[in-house]
């Protein structure tokens, strides 16, 4: 566990705008701050962050809570780390807090141990007599000593066994080994999977390693590149080669190149882009956007020139824009060779040129279908409108969608009417700036139980009223609330509605008590303070429910007695009780 102090710390420490803003791309309007929510399919910015409060809501889905549960929701993280990863955002160094993270699943932990000892072996097996093969391979690829530091690069030796002794010796079993995806197994032989091959280090953000991919170092039938096998803590789909060092470079920079292999990261390192992660292929996933969100850079998508590489651009458009991500597209130019062969054929100041001429997205889709089909033939031109159809999906205003189908109109010489008419279904009308606030319509009792709550979370003074009213909450989530603020309120006077919020998460994590609160401390946002008038109508309110409650239990008791003098004794005594 990490100590409250420091919890609170870092809670008073993190500005929530701050922090969201990492994630998302936020817009300020009036004195507000909005974003794409994360957490519902948002067209309209309606996720608010109340710098005052230290909070966010969300208009549309309801969602909210205070910075620990924004990043634990969208990271999809518990608690505690989340308040780990608020602590690394902005920078908040304490012992305790290293600790916990390790502490998060054993197995995992020794996983990380055990591959973090294996790079450790091959790195250094590539600087001995034994991975000099591995050395010279990776110098006829000019990567130099520099570079295989950077990258951590490393040799596998040819005899499959070294690995596995190595890590015997360091006390951990055949079992534990095996469970990294480390290992094949030949006949009744376990042998390390990229024996004779250049081992290239995969990590996950924090610098864990996840898994490795080895590439051959000769031309062979076999597979160029064999990665890890699938595992708790390996999944290749999440991964994206080099991020764990793009983070800090994408900050710098400002934009993040996204390219296909291992051997394009290390050509954009030579021609001094640091700030560039690959695909391990060209299959591009909602993790990978995610990821990429994450840096909330300008992302470059800079797949290989051939039609793999440009059909996945196309295919990896799609997920960028639902992730609402910002990117540029690089122009190849028809070029068929990757960046490595450009590098080493064209030099760096060409190689710079090619990397830094890019496309907006409307102009690459026009250019690939324009390529792709023969505008000459009927046929063409109307599978070339299918293809606009199907991946040109949404536009993010009435202009570009203009400036769009006119160009198409000019290509096909097609009617703008017409186009007009088939792209109608394809625009997405944004309101930007008009975040719909849901009103609710709340009985009286829970219009009363609320506001209430609402008056306790802005004055102490409120909190000592209500309690000593010894109001009578109907509903068990308002009774509970309450009860948490009597109870938090009596040690900490001024305390913060974030901080109750975090006290709240810590106990139980007991979400829909986290969101009840948010939605009370925004919805009575501009009407009137405590007063004890009109807390005592509210308390009325609540205390003639709770007769009414009585009375109608009593005459349900009173029809199950089927003697008449009972009942009407009964009846007698519940009417004076009304009095
Ligand atoms: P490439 O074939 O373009 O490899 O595959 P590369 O990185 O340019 O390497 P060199 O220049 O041929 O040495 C792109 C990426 O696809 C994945 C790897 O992640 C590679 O970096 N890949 C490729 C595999 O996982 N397995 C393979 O057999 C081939
Ligand atoms: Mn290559």
């Amino acid at each position: 566990m990490i100590p409250n102090e420091i919890v609170n710390d870092i809670l008073k420490s993190a500005d929530i705008l701050t922090v969201i803003s990492s994630y998302l791309n936020v817009i300020k309007k009036g004195n507000n701050y909005y974003a794409l929510c994360p957490f519902h399919n948002d067209k309209d910015p309606s996720l608010q962050i109340s710098v005052s409060k230290q909070i966010y809501k969300c208009f549309s889905c309801g969602e909210g809570g205070n910075v620990f549960n924004f990043v634990a929701k969208y990271e999809n993280i518990s608690y505690v780390q989340a308040i780990v990863k608020v602590a690394s955002i902005i920078g908040y160094e304490s012992p305790y807090l290293t600790k916990s993270v390790t502490k998060v699943d054993p197995e995992l932990s020794k996983s990380w141990d055990i591959l973090k000892q294996a790079k450790d072996f091959y790195c250094y097996v590539i600087t001995t007599e034994g991975g000099k093969d591995g050395l010279d391979y990776l110098k006829s690829r000019h990567i130099d000593e520099e570079m295989i530091k950077y990258f951590s690069l490393g040799f596998a030796p040819e005899n499959g066994s070294i690995l596995i002794n190595t890590l015997r010796n360091k006390g951990f079993s055949l079992d534990d080994i095996d469970k990294c995806g480390l290992l094949v197994r030949t006949s009744n032989l376990f042998l390390d999977r990229f024996k004779g091959r250049v081992t290239f280090p995969l990590f996950d953000e924090y610098g864990n390693v996840v898994g490795f991919s080895a590439r051959r170092i000769k031309d062979s039938d076999e597979a160029k590149f064999i990665n890890s096998s699938a595992s708790k803590v390996f999944n290749k789909s999440s991964v994206l080669y080099n991020y764990q060092n793009a983070i800090k470079e994408a900050r710098k920079e400002k934009y993040v190149y996204v390219v296909e292999g291992f051997m394009d990261v290390i050509s954009f390192y030579r021609a001094g882009i640091k700030s560039c992660v690959a695909l391990m292929g060209t299959a591009f996933t909602n993790e990978h956007a995610k990821m990429l969100k994450r840096l909330n850079v300008e992302v470059r998508m800079s797949l290989d020139g051939d039609d793999a590489g440009q059909h996945g651009i196309v295919q990896a458009m799609k997920i960028l824009e639902d992730n609402h991500i910002s990117y540029k597209i690089v122009n190849y130019q028809n070029d068929l060779r990757d960046p490595d062969d450009i590098f080493n054929q064209d030099g760096k100041d060409l190689f710079l040129k090619r990397f830094t001429t890019l496309q907006e997205k409307n102009d690459f889709l026009l250019s690939y279908f324009v390529k792709k089909h023969d505008l000459t033939s009927l046929d063409g031109k109307k599978k070339f409108i299918e293809d606009l159809l199907e991946n040109k999906k949404n536009f993010s205003s009435k202009i570009e969608r203009e400036i769009f189908l006119n160009e198409v109109s000019k290509l096909t010489s097609l009617n703008l009417t017409v186009l007009e008419e088939s792209f109608k279904n394809n625009v997405d009308e944004k309101v930007f700036f008009n975040p719909k606030k849901r009103i609710k319509q709340y009985s009286k009792v829970v219009r009363s139980e609320r506001k209430l709550i609402y008056y306790m979370l802005q004055s102490y003074e409120a909190v000592e009223f209500i309690k000593e009213s010894n109001v009578f909450f109907i509903h068990d989530i308002y009774m509970t609330i309450a009860n948490y603020i009597f109870e938090f309120k009596e040690s900490n006077p001024d305390i913060e509605l974030n901080q109750l919020i975090n006290s709240i998460s810590m106990i139980d994590s007991r979400e829909e008590i986290v969101q009840t609160l948010i939605s009370i401390a925004e919805e009575n946002n501009l009407e009137s303070p405590f007063s004890k008038e009109s807390a005592n109508e509210y308390i009325k309110n609540l205390e003639d429910c709770l007769k009414k409650q009585r009375i109608e239990s009593q005459l349900e008791e009173a029809k199950k007695n089927s003697n008449d003098l009972e009942q009407a004794k009964l009846i007698d005594s519940m009417l004076h009780n009304l009095k």
